[in-house]
């Protein structure tokens, strides 16, 4: 049982990751800036897993006052860094945008983390930083390709920040979880993908669709060469990748000797189409998505889909929910969604 300071901590993957700390009994310190998320999210924490966290509102780029943080939680051992603006087409409109919120965020957050001597770090990640991998699937050691977008260089960056800093920094342990495509929500409904910004990712799309607050799902291109002429995924139920978290802890902590950075593929090993995660909704709520192909988006990548070998390996760590609970699980979030967000 350690106290883990969590960075995004009211955003989708943070809020989600909490709750599985809180189940192994982890003393949790949450901070988030609300600029893509609801504080709502710890009451949800809250009811779902019957404990609340001490909370901050702080924006990483104001560097003095996430030094009270640490001034005033001496007992924090590890950091999960999820806060990051994290939408590849967003990026490709804002690039100043995220490289400042991304990675200088990320440089205050270490310089303190090093400064108050806190022992283990988690990146969030995310599989953007292997391009348009010749690899498939990707492994951690497939070779990166250039950066699709702005947000695929920043979590190139942080990952080259994280190494340096673990190749040359004593009683600093770190480790980077690839995410490939977060989805679903969790079992009770309770909590899900609830961005404030404007929605951008295909699952969430879907519902909206699916809930009548749009019309048709664009689909963004049929001439790509896959298996169908749409992009291939991974998505990994948003569950499942909380769970890599807490199993990610538990390695640095039984291995705190000096080791380099390690990074582990996080993904459900499993490439989905387009058109497949369509026919997945359609089968799980009986109903039948309207799409419309339209042009290709700047910044996607053609396919990417996991080899997560080395996480099951060395984390113990496999992927247990399927497409269709992905797809059923955010269709109940959609439904309770509304009233969280009101
Ligand atoms: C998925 C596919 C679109 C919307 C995400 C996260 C990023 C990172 C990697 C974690 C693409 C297509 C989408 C729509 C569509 N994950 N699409 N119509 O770009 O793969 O990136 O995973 O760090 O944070 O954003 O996800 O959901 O935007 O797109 O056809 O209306 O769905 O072209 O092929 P992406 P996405």
């Amino acid at each position: 049982m350690i106290t883990v300071l969590v960075t995004g901590a009211s955003g989708y993957i943070g809020s989600h990751t909490i709750i599985d700390l809180l189940s192994q009994n982890h003393k949790v310190i949450g901070l988030d800036n609300q600029i893509n998320s609801t504080l709502k999210a710890y009451k949800r924490i809250e009811s779902i897993s019957g404990k609340n966290i001490k909370t901050y509102e702080v924006d990483l780029k104001e560097k003095e006052k996430l030094r009270q943080v640490f001034i005033e939680n001496p007992d924090i051992q590890a950091i999960i860094h999820f806060a990051a603006l994290k939408s590849v087409d967003e990026s490709v409109e804002q690039p100043t945008l995220y490289y400042e919120n991304n990675i200088v965020g990320m440089i205050y957050l270490l310089q303190l983390q090093v400064e108050y001597n806190v022992p283990f770090h988690i990146f969030s990640s995310s599989c953007t930083v292997y391009g348009n991998s010749k690899d498939m699937p990707v492994t951690e050691s497939s070779p990166w390709m250039p950066a699709e977008s702005p947000y695929g260089l920043t979590k190139q960056v942080g990952e080259q920040i994280l190494a340096n800093l673990a190749n040359s920094t004593q009683n600093f342990g770190a480790i980077s979880l690839r995410y490939f495509n977060p989805a679903g929500a969790h079992p009770s409904g309770l909590l899900g993908e609830a961005a404030t910004k404007t929605v951008r990712n295909l699952i969430p799309l879907i519902m909206e669709v699916g809930a009548g607050k749009r019309p048709l799902l664009q689909v963004y291109g049929d001439d790509y060469p896959t298996r169908d002429g749409t992009n291939i995924r991974d998505y990994i139920h948003v569950m499942d990748l909380a769970r890599a978290h807490t199993l990610a802890l538990k390695h640095l902590e039984e291995h705190p000797e000096k080791l380099p950075l390690q990074e582990f593929n996080i993904g459900s090993g499993q490439g989905v189409s387009i058109k497949e995660a369509i026919q997945s909704f359609n089968r799980v709520t009986g109903l039948k998505l309207p799409y419309q192909i339209v042009a290709r988006r700047p910044g996607d990548v053609v396919a990417i889909y996991a080899d997560f070998t080395k996480a099951k390996n060395l984390l113990g760590w496999h992927p247990i929910y399927t497409l269709d609970d992905i797809l059923s699980s955010a269709w109940a979030w959609e439904k309770n969604k509304s009233e969280f967000l009101s």
